[in-house]
């Protein structure tokens, strides 16, 4: 009986504590190769992370790949043999990354590429802008801004990544449009600000006569302008990138470049795809997101809408501490509340066996005291036969 008693109090300390310390274990994974760390990539990372707080129980990790296929690659192998719930890739170059996608794909983890593509089809959903559309947008640009005749330097990013290619086709196709316009110089400068700089340098001695840069990110657009004013010809070229996150809007702002077309990053929809993928709702495979262009008319707005968006933004994450916080008080005040519980319990127990041990004292002495008024009577009894026994003995001593 005792025994018992201690095993059904073990088994409820344990269930009230299980049930205390447990935390929401992570229910999936969800891993995010970046080909490259800057602004841009910085941007959508926060807007991944700060959306995945929406939904609990999801761990999101985040890898760069420094620019490098083999570190990329290296990754999500990695990833592949962890078998995480889901792939977030912005593959580096598309030939050398597309194998390892597939093999990701084949073992049945969803993959979802963002901002730049491979080339197979072996991925489950495509969340980014149109590339093409940007480098067409671009090109109308380019030809409305110079009159419909000026010299053209194309700087591109770099050409194994998917973005170059289409935003290239995209801006020779809309300047077929003006046959005036002269793209007179194409060169790749990888994405970075400071190749682009070097690129401009031998560019600008090659050629005397430039109207306008095309330059396919703000980065490299930066670079281009820097090095033309060192050269002091900044003045006469009219300068254009993509991407319109911080840096570039307010270089638009100042003047330095002359537009800019917004790449939206697209945080926030990518978790938002990957959830209902992950929980088997219905789900868009291919999700475009558009762009716009930003100029010396709507830069300062943008900035301000940017610089509002930031101050919402750091709200959110002091609201998420905020509920860290009472996370862990709740979490507190539940233990002690279970280990008062657990304390009443056990005083209740205890209660009971007083209760139950004074009962059966008692019990016992009443037994006791009965027994001992028969005893009492069998030896008033027996007292009793033996003084009959005596006094027969002293007659029958008489009569002999
Ligand atoms: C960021 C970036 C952007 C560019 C995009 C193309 O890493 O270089 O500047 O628009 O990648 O994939």
């Amino acid at each position: 009986m005792k025994h018992l008693v201690c095993g059904w109090i073990g088994v409820i300390c344990l269930l009230l504590l299980s049930v205390a310390c447990s935390r929401k274990e992570a229910d999936y994974t969800i891993a995010v190769s970046q080909c490259s760390e800057d602004d841009w990539r910085a941007q959508m990372n926060k807007e991944i992370l700060r959306e995945a707080l929406f939904y609990p129980g999801v761990n999101v990790e985040v890898y760069q790949a420094h620019d490098d296929n083999t570190h990329q690659i290296k990754d999500i192998e990695s990833l592949i043999e962890r078998k995480v719930d889901l792939l977030i890739v912005a593959p580096n170059e598309a030939e050398a990354i597309t194998p390892v996608i597939e093999k990701a794909y084949d073992a049945g983890i969803p993959v979802i590429l963002v901002d730049r593509k491979i080339n197979s089809k072996k991925y489950t959903a495509y969340v980014g802008a149109d590339n093409y559309e940007i480098g067409r947008k671009a090109g109308e640009y380019i030809a409305d801004r110079l009159g419909g005749k000026g010299r053209v330097i194309e700087i591109t990013g770099l050409r194994g990544s998917t973005p170059a290619v289409e935003r290239h086709r995209g801006m020779m196709e809309a300047l077929k449009a003006a046959p005036g316009v002269q793209v007179v110089a194409s060169a790749e400068a990888g994405w970075f600000r400071q190749k682009a700089g070097e690129v401009m340098d031998t560019l600008l001695d090659a050629h005397p006569q430039v109207d306008l840069v095309f330059a396919q990110n703000d980065r490299m657009a930066i670079g281009a302008y820097e090095k033309a004013r060192q050269k002091n010809r900044a003045g006469q070229i009219a300068f254009v990138g993509v991407d319109a996150v911080a840096a570039g809007v307010e270089s638009v702002a100042e003047g330095k470049l002359d537009a800019t077309f917004i790449y939206p990053t697209g945080g926030d929809k990518v978790i938002q795809v990957a959830m209902a993928i992950l929980r088997g709702e219905p789900y868009q495979r291919e999700n475009i997101l558009s762009t716009a262009l930003v100029n010396r008319a709507n830069a300062r707005v943008m900035q301000m809408q940017m610089k509002h968006i930031l101050t919402l933004d750091q709200k959110i994450e002091l609201l998420n501490h905020q509920l860290d916080d009472y996370f862990l008080r709740y979490s507190a005040q539940t233990m002690f509340l279970y280990a008062c519980v657990v304390i009443l319990i056990l005083a209740g127990f205890l209660f009971f066996f007083l209760v139950r041990a004074f009962w059966v004292k008692n019990r016992m002495n009443t037994e006791l005291s009965t027994q001992k008024q028969q005893l009492e009577q069998q030896r008033d009894q027996l007292q009793e036969q033996r003084d009959q026994l005596i006094a027969l003995s002293r007659q029958l001593e008489e009569a002999t």
